[in-house]
């Protein structure tokens, strides 16, 4: 098993992967690094779709407050060795920008936003807390939750640096971000965004993603809440699809970008972004991952976008 491990994931002694980190073919815990993965297919979905929901939510003529639960450090290094190591960015932001193909409208925004941080070439990737801080006005607010000290000042000095002037409100929270959104009170004047995007590392990562939505649901039914998801097997996000489709008031789709066949569930197949609440946002999540399919699918690659709840 070690060597298939070894012969499948050349990094797997160092690398934390989404979805499952392998140390030796071992789960280990608070290993991942999202160095390794800036930029690759899923946070091209999960950086698209968001920027579609903020326009979006944005369009509803109230502040709007965003929540990020798992925030990251807020750009991250083309040029890093983790990044160049592991090879993701350049099949993914970096193919992205070689295409010729005509982009869809998210892709395009988020393509805007990755040339705006890098005046020449191409070596920063935004992360979904610059994102937001970015599309948001100086009557909006943005809460980013980060575990990990380092991360969390990391992305302080990146919205220092890279956030717009005059912004939105913004905090960096050292917390559990799981936790902290649960008690977030309702704001009845400003619509409510709340991005949930683990590592799917710790064994209950995907309890604690159900929890918190019944959680925040209870206090803020008309929240709208983003969750990343891996795709290694089918049951594992259809289970989590189930749970969800169990909580009152979860009505909303999920985009699934498959990038091969779902053949081998020790790798990531694809990903999914679970939208509820903007149901109208969809059919834009559709676009964009029919085009991440063409741009980033091998053979049997599939876009599926479908309702949830309701
Ligand atoms: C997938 S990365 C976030 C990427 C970021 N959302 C983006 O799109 O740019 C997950 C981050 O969550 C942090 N983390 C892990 N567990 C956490 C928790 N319980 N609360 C807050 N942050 C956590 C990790 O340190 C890591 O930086």
């Amino acid at each position: 098993m070690k060597l298939l491990v070894r012969r499948l994931f050349p990094y797997a002694g160092k690398i934390a992967f989404r979805g499952g980190s392998y140390k030796g073919g071992e789960a280990q815990d608070m290993n991942y690094r999202h160095a390794f993965h800036a930029g690759n297919f899923a946070d091209l979905l999960k950086h698209a779709v968001l920027l579609g929901l903020l326009a979006a939510l944005r369009d509803r003529g109230r502040p709007l407050r965003v929540i990020d639960t798992h925030a990251g450090a807020g750009v991250y290094d083309l040029e890093d060795t983790p990044t160049l190591k592991s090879g993701e960015a350049a099949a993914g932001i970096l193919r992205l920008a070689g295409t010729d193909e005509a982009c869809d409208p998210q892709l395009q925004i988020l393509m805007a936003e990755v040339r705006a941080i890098n005046p020449v070439g191409l070596r920063h990737y935004p992360g979904s807390p610059l994102l937001a801080a970015r599309a948001l006005g100086p009557k909006d607010g943005l809460i980013a939750c980060e575990l990990r000290d380092e991360e969390a000042d990391l992305l302080r000095a990146t919205l220092d640096r890279h956030g717009p002037r005059p912004g939105p409100v913004v905090r960096v929270r050292t917390v559990d971000g799981f936790g902290y959104v649960a008690t977030v009170s309702p704001d009845p004047a400003a619509s409510t965004l709340v991005l949930i995007d683990p590592p799917y590392e710790a064994g209950d990562d995907y309890d604690r993603v159900v929890e918190t939505v019944e959680r925040v649901l209870a206090r803020m039914p008309d929240a709208v809440v983003a969750i990343w998801a891996p795709i290694k097997d089918l049951e594992t996000l259809d289970f989590l699809l189930r749970r969800l489709e169990a909580i009152p008031d979860a009505r909303g789709y999920v985009a699934q970008l498959r990038l091969r066949p779902l053949v081998n569930p020790m790798r990531m197949n694809g990903c999914a972004m679970i939208v509820l609440g903007a149901a109208e946002t969809a059919a834009a999540a559709l676009a964009t991952t029919a085009q991440l399919v063409r741009l980033c699918g091998e053979t049997g690659a599939q876009a599926v976008v479908h309702p949830l709840g309701g």
